[in-house]
């Protein structure tokens, strides 16, 4: 594990408050680039790796990076070509998503909001940091293919010198450099201004009587959503089973493991802003067809799935009513955060 040291934490305002407190923040604390909107108190601290502090000149280099199309062999896809401002950085509706040379790739691309706050990343689990998963879009071949001689050029140039000396201090380029910048303006996604959050604040006007509802079932032991989906970002992190297929062809945690009690496991996605994600899982599949609505999502978990050998026992007929189902549907939806779509400080420079 990487050191973690704690981040920055800040108070919840919004509006113009925010808006000056954010100025003055910036005058007085130029290391701090999360304006204080986007950090509420509660929300954990954004853990920040020791080997990668974060810097307003890193989180500037990283988001162009993240944007620069020129990083990837054909010049034709960005990081945020999958991962879009106005899906929540997502690349729904896709199934799954296109790389260089229309390259289709095996996986639903997830939303990159609250990442930071991730222990693992990939469905599998097999990048340990932002720093790891980034080079390894950046490199694979069905993603960017990056030709590492022409970017390392590119950083080089007068396109890039400035801003990286900026974040750098000094002019040697490396791929691990330009990675930790990319991560570092990932960690600056951070979302937490849902009606549910609204809710948790003390806003109870915020939720509707059916999304309350929709709450207590999502946190019981009955429908056990919450027993997987817990946490600030409705996520246990770990790996499970929820019987999509009786046969993976792709085995998820058993491809990093090769433990056949991980064939069929995958991460726990977190459900912030899920409503804006489809289709949903992994795959975005499953034996009965894509997974394209949550209603579809909610009734497969209230079959109890499909059986498989390594099938979560917490995954098992639920015999939710239509309205319960319902419920469950619009408590999601109340999960949903737009102001992510539109920020500015996120969006292409
Ligand atoms: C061609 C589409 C595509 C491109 C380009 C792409 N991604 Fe992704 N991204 C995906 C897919 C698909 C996954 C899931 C893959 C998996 O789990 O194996 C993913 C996963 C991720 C994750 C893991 C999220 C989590 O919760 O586990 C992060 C972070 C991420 N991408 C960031 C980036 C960055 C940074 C770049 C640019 C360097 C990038 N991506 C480029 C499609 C893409
Ligand atoms: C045993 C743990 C577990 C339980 C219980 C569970 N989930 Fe999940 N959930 C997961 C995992 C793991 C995935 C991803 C599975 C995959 O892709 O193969 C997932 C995926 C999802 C997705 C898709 C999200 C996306 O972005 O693709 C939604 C929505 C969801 N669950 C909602 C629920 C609801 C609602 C309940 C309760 C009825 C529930 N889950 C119960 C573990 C669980």
């Amino acid at each position: 594990m990487m050191a973690r040291q704690a981040g920055i934490s800040f108070t919840f305002s919004m509006g113009i408050a925010a808006m000056l407190l954010l100025v003055t923040a910036c005058r007085q604390e130029p290391v701090e680039p999360l304006p204080s909107d986007l950090m509420p108190a509660h929300l954990a601290a954004v853990p920040i790796p020791a080997d990668n502090p974060l810097t307003p000149a890193k989180v500037d280099l990283g988001r162009r990076l993240f944007y620069d199309k020129r990083l990837s062999s054909q010049g034709t896809v960005s990081c945020a070509s999958c991962h879009r401002q106005d899906l929540s950085f997502s690349d729904a509706p896709n199934q799954v998503s296109r790389g260089v040379n229309n390259a289709l790739g095996q996986r639903n691309a997830p939303s990159l909001i609250n990442v930071a706050y991730r222990p693992h990343y990939f469905w599998d689990g097999r990048a340990a940091t932002l720093e790891d998963q980034a080079m390894a879009a950046f490199l694979s071949s069905v993603e960017m293919d990056a030709d590492t001689m022409a970017v390392s050029a590119l950083l080089r140039s007068g396109v890039y010198r400035d801003a990286w000396r900026a974040a750098f201090s000094d002019t040697a380029v490396s791929m691990r450099r330009a990675m930790m910048a990319i991560a570092s303006f990932e960690r600056t996604i951070v979302s937490a201004n849902s009606r549910y959050d609204q809710y948790v604040l003390g806003n109870k006007a915020a939720l509707s009587e059916q999304e309350r509802r929709g709450m207590n079932l999502f946190f019981s032991s009955r429908s056990m959503c919450g027993a997987c989906h817990g946490g600030q970002d409705f996520t246990n992190d770990q790996f499970q089973n929820i019987g999509l297929f009786n046969h993976y062809f792709d085995r998820g945690r058993y491809n990093v493991t090769k433990n056949m009690a991980d064939d069929g496991l995958f991460k726990t996605p977190s459900l912030r802003n899920v409503a804006l994600t489809p289709p949903y899982m992994a795959s975005g599949d499953s034996d009965k067809g894509p997974l394209t609505t949550l209603e579809q999502v909610v009734e497969h978990y209230n079959d109890g799935g499909t059986p498989f050998s390594n099938k979560d026992r917490r995954v098992k007929k639920l015999g939710l009513s239509k309205a319960e189902v319902a419920d469950l549907v619009a408590f999601m939806k109340a999960l949903t955060d737009s102001s992510v779509l539109t920020r500015r400080e996120w969006s292409a420079p």
